[in-house]
């Protein structure tokens, strides 16, 4: 049994919390927040708050943190859990500049140990069936990715919270939720070389904007179109194309609550399969991957090059948003 600490008690650390309520191999027992109402909620679930993050780290049963904080805080966290020797779950994105994840992951390393990143979109039942299908050839040479993640559950956010500042999510959707179909994109395509993105306010009052276009252009030649928009409704989709076939998930619902998945599937001659996956929750299958490889059952699936290669794509869009033109991703 792994003991954990979450360190953030909002939306995504209440969520996890309540995910791994009751589990036999990953369970929080702690929690560090400076908000009165967070640390009652935590009371609530039978977990001790503390406002100390050193308290927590230098407490012996606890094995390991969950960070589910805003970003820019991340890479100082990661570096005094490291130092301390506990293990690592931090949410998307890992930092906010390439440098910085490399830091990350050279201090984790350093110290040995593990360290995990909330890209549960990886975990999700289909995409890992998409997965084996890419690696075993079924889809032939895959050319390109269509992705979108989008929602409009920021829409009510009071001006000063952390998510609209240009510091904390540049390129508006792209930290939120863009994040994830990049990430994910990587995971099929391998590293990005350019971008070419374009970030809008049309729909909301979002001040680092709501509307997000990317083009990303893979070293292996193929091309991925990112979809990401904060003022419309919830819409999940990642398609593949191949010389063989085509595949496309869709979400019925987003992660925190999870309703379940389309898996479709285009052979070569055209023909269609669609099956429907049943609910389940990609966000815990992430964190029991994170208990598995403190453990030393299985190694985390997601590779650190990986890790570092979509922060340094993340880095680029960021660049991209700004500039207007098409950025090289730092190698
Ligand atoms: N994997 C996912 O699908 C997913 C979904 C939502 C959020 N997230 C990630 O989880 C993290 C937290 O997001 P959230 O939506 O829970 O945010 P939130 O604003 O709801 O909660 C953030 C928490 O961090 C605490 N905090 C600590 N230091 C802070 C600081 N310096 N400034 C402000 N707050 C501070 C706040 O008190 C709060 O409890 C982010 O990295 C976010 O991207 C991931």
């Amino acid at each position: 049994m792994l003991n954990a600490a979450v360190y953030g008690l909002g939306w995504w650390g209440k969520t996890v919390t309540a995910l791994l309520r009751g589990n036999d191999r990953l369970r929080v027992t702690r929690a560090v927040t400076q908000s009165a109402e967070s640390a009652a909620y935590a009371r609530a679930a039978g977990i001790a708050p503390t406002p100390d993050y050193d308290e927590v780290l230098r407490d012996p049963a606890i094995g390991a943190v969950i960070l589910c904080t805003p970003h820019s805080t991340h890479l100082g966290q990661i570096t005094r859990a490291a130092a301390a020797r506990k293990h690592v779950f931090c949410e998307k994105p890992l930092t906010l500049t390439r440098r910085d994840a490399a830091a990350a992951i050279a201090t984790c390393n350093e110290h040995r140990v593990v360290l995990a990143v909330g890209h549960e979109r990886r975990f999700e039942p289909p995409t890992l069936e998409l997965q084996r299908m890419a690696r075993a050839g079924a889809l032939g040479t895959l050319l390109q990715v269509e992705a979108n993640f989008s929602q409009n559950k920021f829409l009510a956010l009071p001006a000063g919270n952390w998510r609209l500042d240009a510091a904390e999510a540049p390129a508006g959707p792209l930290t939120a939720t863009g994040i994830h179909c990049l990430d994910l994109a990587i995971s099929f395509l391998g590293p990005a070389e350019r971008v070419m993105v374009s970030v809008r306010r049309l729909g909301s009052a979002l001040a680092n904007g709501d509307t997000l276009g990317a083009l990303m252009m893979f070293k292996s030649g193929a091309n991925a179109l990112i979809s990401a928009v904060l003022a419309t409704p919830f819409v999940g989709r990642f398609a593949l194309y191949g010389t063989r076939g085509w595949a496309e998930v869709q979400e019925n619902s987003h992660p925190d609550a999870p309703a379940g998945w389309t898996l479709t599937v285009c052979d070569a001659g055209g023909e269609r399969r669609s099956l429907a996956y049943p609910p389940s929750s990609a966000a815990l299958a992430n964190l029991l991957a994170f208990a598995d490889a403190v453990e030393g059952r299985a190694p985390y699936p997601v590779p650190q090059d990986e890790m570092l290669a979509t922060i340094a794509a993340l880095e680029a869009c960021v660049r991209s948003a700004e500039s207007g033109r098409v950025e090289f991703v730092e190698a």
